[in-house]
């Protein structure tokens, strides 16, 4: 077993700097260029055993953190320099489709794809993985997943903490061969739950923080296991302690929402504000909760991180504890009721399917048609069979409106913003509508358990100006 808890930093992944930059000829808005290569890299994980051999991003793994404002368009050119094929989707973006990341859209070892992603979304926590058909869960586990920050001028102007004060939290679960590599997931046909959990790579890190506010990104980079975390003080082990949660898949909540737990599943994002400014001089645990859900539980996958709290913040940084009561005003969709479309999420005859399709039935699998601009709402049931089913749909930003059976409710920050994955725990069934917009295309939509999803359980959605 890993026994090194809390012995080594949290790191930090670096941030993607631009290889040039150019003003639009037409518009006159800045354009970046970026260029990031597919790398293996060697990660040496158990002091004195084997290193693992993953594959990154630049050689990292998280890759690099992009800034991106909102306003300034990116291309980014991925280079495969493995030996694998790839496909990159930019989770969270609205992406025209040929630069979505379509499962089946490969670039082979020694080649490489520019995409564009327009970055005219409001502030949010996005993420770029690899989407590559039948291998996503792979090559996601290996290493292929890092985080894509958008920021804008009204995000910006909230005084929330910045800079070194807003940090990513990259969670994941992974197995270790008794030699000291990683257990590959590829012959899953179910779940790979892992018994090592990794923050930003590293397994169960401690992280030096000043008394004072930190915004966290949360981000379940997982392939399988969904959280239900909380904070406690070692002085104080098991008595929860509060934080808010202000932000979403989509970006900032309406408010701040005080709680002192948060669900988090497979490529959920939630930002938090956590005030270390109370637990000066202390040591705060991040725990996760055991049982909670369908995943399996093992000797520490009650615990994620530490945090040690300094007696003093440095510098002359804003160190108020407020926050402010109102962060933005949400474009939810109007109200509508009906039920557009239902789909059941279930395993038959060994195989994770949506109503009964599975993502090679190339003639079937275009299960919606969504005419574009129009608000649509979506019935999402999870078939049984004790399983977690997070949902993403591409393309849009959907409000939560309602979920029965299994917890029974939305949480709150689920349903104080927008969100683009939603949690479909063990029987539940949860109802979601956005508009579909702003482009035309087919688009992928698919459970975010990748094992699943690369046993089929994805299917298409086709957006189109006309009413097909
Ligand atoms: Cu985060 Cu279709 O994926
Ligand atoms: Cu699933």
């Amino acid at each position: 077993a890993y026994t090194w808890l809390y012995q080594f930093p949290l790191p930090i992944p670096p941030i993607k700097q631009p290889k040039w930059t150019t003003t639009h000829p037409v518009t006159g808005g800045t354009i970046e260029y970026h260029e990031i290569t597919i790398l293996p890299l060697t990660q040496q994980v158990y002091p004195g055993k084997s290193p693992a051999k993953l594959v990154g991003y630049d050689g990292y793994s998280p890759g690099p953190t992009f800034k991106m404002n909102k306003g300034t368009e990116a291309v980014v050119r991925f280079i495969n320099n493995s030996t694998t094929a790839s496909s990159i989707h930019l989770h969270g973006s609205y992406s025209v489709s040929p630069w979505d990341g379509w499962a089946e859209d490969l670039t082979g070892p020694g080649r490489y794809k520019d995409y564009y992603y327009p970055n005219h979304q409001a502030a949010r926590t996005l993420w770029y993985h690899d989407h590559a058909v039948d291998h996503t869960a792979e090559n996601a586990y290996f290493g292929q997943a890092g985080v894509y920050v958008l920021h804008d001028p009204d995000e910006l102007g909230l005084g929330l903490p910045s800079g070194d004060y807003d940090v990513p939290l990259v969670l994941s679960a992974k197995q270790y061969n008794s030699d000291g590599t990683l257990f590959s997931p590829a012959s899953e046909t179910t779940s790979l739950y892992g018994d090592v959990i990794h923050v930003n790579g590293q397994p169960w890190p401690y992280f030096k923080v000043e008394p004072r506010q930190y915004r966290f990104r949360f981000l379940d980079a997982s392939i399988s296991r969904s959280f239900f975390l909380y904070f406690e003080r070692d002085e104080k082990p098991g008595e929860k302690l509060e934080f808010h949660v202000i932000g979403s898949d989509a970006g900032l909540l309406g408010s701040p929402q005080k709680t002192k737990d948060l669900y988090i599943s497979m490529a959920e994002r939630y930002e938090v504000v956590v005030d270390f400014s109370r637990w000066k001089g202390e040591n705060v645990t991040l725990r996760n909760t055991r049982g909670f859900a369908a995943d399996e539980d093992f000797l520490h996958t009650d615990k994620v991180m530490k945090f040690i709290v300094g007696d003093k913040p440095s510098g002359s940084g804003d160190t108020s504890s407020s926050l402010p009561s109102r962060l933005r005003t949400i474009p939810y969709p109007p109200d509508k009721s009906g039920i557009d479309h239902s789909f059941k999420f279930e395993r038959t005859n060994g195989k994770w399917k949506i109503n009964g399709v599975s993502f090679s039935d190339i003639k079937n699998r275009v299960l919606a048609k969504p005419q574009r601009g129009r608000v649509e709402v979506w019935e999402l049931i999870n078939g049984g069979g004790g399983w977690s089913h997070p949902i993403h749909i591409h393309l849009i930003d959907f409000k939560v409106v309602k979920r029965v059976n299994g917890r029974g409710v939305v949480q709150p920050y689920e349903a104080a913003g927008l969100k683009d994955v939603v949690w479909l725990g063990p029987n539940e069934q949860v109802t979601v509508e956005a508009y579909y917009a702003p482009w035309d295309g087919v688009y992928m939509f698919h459970c975010h358990n990748l094992i699943h999803e690369d046993h089929e359980m994805m299917a298409a959605f086709n957006v189109s100006y006309l009413a097909l």
